[in-house]
């Protein structure tokens, strides 16, 4: 272990607010935190993003055995609405659907605004010094006045140097989080990595999956309802956000829908194998952009992908407060005044498949589309026959003068 060096360790009367989930990493960080940084008191909170019960159950009861002041901040319906507006955005990032990114702003604040309520100096986290998170974490609390620590990284710490000091001091790390892989769940995506999943030949075994059944032959329609791009019914009733996702992710994961098994390039340039589990993710994007193949002109189709990169980028760095983000939030949200419509999608095999849409602001005409018509709009089939012999005309001038170039003879070189 490195000794760190921090200008906190002569504080006194000092309290600290710590990002506490009740695992091993940030178990050890409470007598750390008193020990290697000078903090006479510290306090732990944790953040409900829609983690499963027993995650809160193992926080309760460490922050017990620890003596640990702990206060939990439901921060549910604020995450479903950040999730929410990634939908309007088809945000993903390399293909996964930001549920542990966008968590994390949402998390910081909360932790940040009890710090701030209990009069802290200080505040932490448990990240390793590899990951995303201590960066989407700091990128929040760097923008106060407290002290920001991170004992794991600081200290350079391992997991086999935590679990000997916890036996040491006895701390309760027993049962929770001790399994095979690192898990990371909140209502849009759970994930699933650490040991030999790391590995990017090995082929996961079933029993990582918990919120997608293994895909069968059975199928199954359902119907979602869009408002300005954003989701408000399934199956004609209405849902608010996190009850949608809820439900969403339990009717898709059952028929398999959802799983994404990927190489992700993390933000401090580590190339990682992550699997995750969205089915409610995964119904909702498919279904949203093909409401809006409808309702776009095919510039905004072209266009929108670049917005979409953009905020997806953002939000993987974990910086939803970007000036750059509102901008793209302005474009996107005036993009979504005609994305009202229902569209049914197929969930088959562990996959989603638009099947239906509908709107009033369909960008369609049957009229036009249609062969047994003779004119739309005024204007005539035999109309198109100028457009016809111009198509084409620049790439078949360009072709012909460098064939010409070819036959040519060469000229004699001048001596
Ligand atoms: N790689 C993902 C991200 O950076 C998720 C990491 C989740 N953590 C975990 N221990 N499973 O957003």
């Amino acid at each position: 272990m490195t000794q760190h060096t921090s200008d906190s360790t002569t504080a006194s009367n000092q309290k600290v607010a710590l990002a506490f989930s009740g695992g091993l990493d940030t178990t050890v960080c409470v007598p750390l935190l008193k020990e290697e940084y000078g903090y006479d008191e510290v306090i732990g909170v944790t953040v409900d993003v829609g983690q499963p019960k027993a995650e809160f159950a193992e926080a309760e009861e460490t922050a017990e055995a620890l003596g640990l002041e702990h206060y939990v901040v439901d921060a549910k319906e604020e995450f479903a609405e950040l999730c929410l507006d990634s939908v309007k955005a088809n945000a993903t990032y390399q293909g996964y659907p930001l549920g542990t990114a966008m968590a994390r702003p949402v998390i910081a604040k909360a932790i940040l605004s009890v710090a701030e309520e209990q009069g802290c100096t200080g505040i932490a986290h448990g990240c390793t010094g590899k990951g995303n998170d201590q960066l989407r974490f700091e990128a929040v609390w760097r923008d106060s006045s407290l002290e920001v620590i991170a004992p794991v990284r600081e200290l350079g710490l391992t997991r086999k140097w935590e679990k000997e000091y916890a036996d040491e001091k006895g701390l309760p790390v027993e049962g929770g989080n001790e399994g095979d892989w690192s898990i990371d769940t909140n209502l849009w995506s759970r994930s699933v990595e650490g040991k030999n999943l790391e590995d990017p030949s090995y082929i996961p075994p079933e029993d990582i999956y918990e919120w997608t059944d293994a895909p069968t032959g059975e199928t199954t329609t359902i119907e979602i309802t869009f408002e300005n791009g954003y989701p408000v019914a399934v199956d004609g009733e209405s849902y608010e956000p996190v009850e949608l996702i809820e439900y969403l992710n339990e009717f898709a994961g059952a028929y398999g829908v959802g799983r994404t098994d990927m190489m992700e390039d993390r933000m401090l340039g580590l190339k990682v194998r992550e699997n995750y589990e969205h089915p409610a993710a995964t119904v909702l994007l498919e279904a949203h952009e093909g409401l809006e193949q409808l309702v776009f002109t095919k510039e905004e189709r072209d266009f929108k992908p670049q917005v979409e990169n953009q905020w997806a980028q953002k939000a993987y760095e974990g910086l939803v407060d970007a000036p750059l983000m509102k901008s793209l939030d302005a474009y996107i949200d005036q993009s979504q005044t005609k994305v009202t419509g229902t569209v049914t999608v197929k969930l088959q095999g562990g996959m989603v498949r638009v099947v239906s849409r509908e709107s009033d602001f369909a960008v369609y005409s049957e009229s036009a589309a249609s062969f047994n018509t003779e004119t739309v709009d005024g204007i005539e089939q035999e109309d198109a026959t100028g457009v016809a012999k111009y198509h084409g005309f620049q790439s078949r001038l360009a072709n012909s003068v460098a064939k010409q170039a070819e036959t040519e003879p060469e000229l004699p070189a001048d001596d």
